[in-house]
């Protein structure tokens, strides 16, 4: 299947350096090229785009409005802006319309990364029944705007905790949820946390980050047909799942960095539940009658009703965001991960390993009792059967406000 991919740009360097750019890839995708946002509307009206890249600046028509209105008529196409314009306001505006956001100039390899990943949702379409599920969903949500703040400060230079912390004081939701992350018994710290500067500076700027987007990306649920007690279940879940899998990936004996991917994982990792639940409401009741009448896993009965899950939903609402690779797969791979490399220890597995965990409620401290959610089979094959049960302990102290 030819992918499509749509760039617009008035200025003639920038459409040749594009050219340029793709050139190598001209067998596998075909690519339009306009010099304004009315030629757009024309190539998108005369066949299906897969990938829009635009640029946001225009001698006529704005680029906010054609990001509209590319938004409302062709929801199923990938908006991503490519833009030398760097007025905060215009940014945040188009944080709501776009699904990326790649500030000029932008070296080759990162354009095609980011077109890559943005085929790579296309091929995860190809699932027919998630693509169902997406067109009954309409306009996916945007990435939240104060991430998109943070994540422009975080790439722009050597962001100061100071600076990170007063992005984040403009949202008190916020800076109530990362204290109440970081005083919770998960991070174990002897004396109470009271600002968000000092939250930050002991959480780290990738910790912050990750809670950043997951807070705001939970609040733009908030009021969307979702009760707020199962808004709150579920970040406490995603919390705890969170801390777990950060926990899980240091005892393994991953670096830091690798710890704090896990943490993101665990705290994304069913973002998927709040799109089916403020979108596809009824589908969502359905759901969770299925579960109180026959029992089994989330998933299952999501399988049942809507035909996908939300693990893969979620996934490619993060992929959506240029969130990295390792991420995405380990959200869709949550609840079955495939052993990979070789100590089987990625990602998925961490985020799958953390859920099992999460859920397990007061039962995770009796380790004879095997877990519901947790995929014994694939432990066993991968090798990761005896760790777990470690692990196991760990996380059930951690539970109990133990560790320090
Ligand atoms: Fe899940
Ligand atoms: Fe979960």
């Amino acid at each position: 299947m030819t992918k499509t991919i749509l760039f617009v740009d008035e200025e003639e360097y920038a459409r040749k350096a594009l050219q340029r750019a793709f050139r190598d890839m001209q067998g596998e995708w075909e690519m339009h090229f306009a010099v304004d946002p009315g030629k757009g509307l024309q190539i998108l009206a005369a066949g299906s785009v897969d990938v829009l890249i635009t640029e946001m600046v225009f001698a006529g028509q704005g680029g906010l409005e054609f990001l509209e209105s590319v938004r409302q008529r062709y929801p199923q196409t990938v908006r991503i802006v490519l833009s030398g314009y760097a007025d905060r306001n215009v940014l945040l505006k188009s944080a709501d319309l776009a699904h990326q956001y790649i500030v000029k100039p932008c070296d080759d390899d990162t354009l095609k990364a980011t077109v890559a990943r943005a085929f790579m949702l296309k091929e995860l379409l190809d699932q027919a029944p998630l693509k169902q599920v997406l067109t009954r969903i309409g306009a996916l949500p945007s990435l939240p705007a104060r991430y998109a703040e943070l994540a422009a400060a975080l790439d722009a230079e050597e962001a100061s905790v100071q600076q990170v912390a007063d992005i984040v004081e403009k949202e008190p939701g916020l800076v109530a949820k990362l204290l109440q992350l970081v005083n919770s018994s998960f991070f174990g710290r002897p004396q109470r946390i009271t600002s968000a500067a000092m939250a930050v500076s002991l959480l780290g700027l990738d910790l912050v980050r990750a809670i950043v987007l997951a807070s705001s990306t939970f609040d733009q649920f908030k009021g969307l047909n979702v009760k707020g007690s199962t808004i709150d279940a579920m970040w406490s879940h995603a919390a705890a799942t969170a801390a777990m899998a950060k926990t899980i990936a240091k005892a393994a004996g991953l670096d830091a960095k690798m710890a704090d991917t896990a943490f993101t994982c665990g705290v994304l990792h069913d973002i998927g539940k709040l799109l089916i639940a403020a979108h596809l409401n009824d589908a969502f009741k359905a759901i969770t009658a299925r579960m109180r009448r026959q029992g089994g896993s989330m998933a299952a009965a999501e399988m049942a009703v809507i035909g996908t899950t939300h693990a893969a939903l979620g996934a490619y609402l993060l992929g959506l965001w240029g969130l990295p690779e390792a991420i995405v797969k380990a959200v869709a791979g949550h609840h079955c991960p495939t052993a990979q490399g070789m100590s089987g220890l990625d990602m998925a597995a961490i985020a799958h390993i953390a859920n099992g965990f999460a859920n397990a409620g007061k039962q995770l401290a009796d380790t004879r009792q095997p877990l519901a959610d947790l995929d014994y089979a694939f432990l066993n094959t991968s090798g990761l059967a005896e760790a777990v049960t470690q692990w196991r302990e760990l996380c059930a102290r951690l539970l109990a406000g133990e560790a320090h």
